[in-house]
């Protein structure tokens, strides 16, 4: 039997820390979903969810077993459907641990079978986010050290700020 995961996100835009759990649960797992979600308490996206999906293609070429799909609803439904017997996330501090623990259990309630996996995140992950390269981006600082690469650009061209203003 393959073993699939489900690795759930807002990925708005993916982020080293992202790739580095994303990687690690390719390690795990036969397969892993990375899945592109909608997280009805944020904000609109900065990207669509297809901009988002190249991205993390860009991003996770490399690993054979990874595939990246969209979902516009419950994640439970999701992972009844495929079969995936966890869905992982990352946890960077003590900070992410309720908000969690409450999708966890919540996820739990609704389909007995969803079994959230927590991977501790690297400890130069630690403080990354979307929302920290979103604001370095849009004052057009050095984001190179927390997205990849190969999306840099995509990034950049986006978020920044049409002019900078002077104070
Ligand atoms: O990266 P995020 O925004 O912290 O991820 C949260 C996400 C998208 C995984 C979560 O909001 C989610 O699972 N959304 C799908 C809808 C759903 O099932 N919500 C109930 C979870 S308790």
């Amino acid at each position: 039997m393959r073993r699939i995961a489900v690795c759930p996100g807002s990925f708005d835009p993916v982020t080293l820390g992202h790739l580095d759990i994303i990687t690690r649960a390719s390690t795990l797992f036969d397969k892993v979903i990375v899945l592109i979600s909608t997280n009805a308490t944020k904000q609109t996206a900065s990207f669509t969810a297809t901009e988002r999906m190249m991205m993390i293609a860009a991003a996770t070429a490399h690993l054979d077993n990874v595939v990246i799909d969209i979902l516009d609803g419950l994640l439970v439904n999701y992972v009844k459907r495929v079969q995936a017997v966890a869905i992982v996330k990352g946890l960077r501090a003590v900070s992410d641990f309720e908000y969690e623990f409450q999708m966890a259990l919540t996820n739990k309630v609704l389909y007995e079978g969803a079994e959230t996996v927590f991977l501790t995140t690297s400890k130069e992950n630690m403080y990354l986010s979307s929302s920290v390269v979103k604001q370095v981006a849009y004052f057009g600082g050095d984001i190179s050290p927390f997205v990849p690469a190969c999306i840099l650009d995509t990034i950049r061209e986006r978020l920044i700020k049409e002019e900078q203003d002077e104070y």
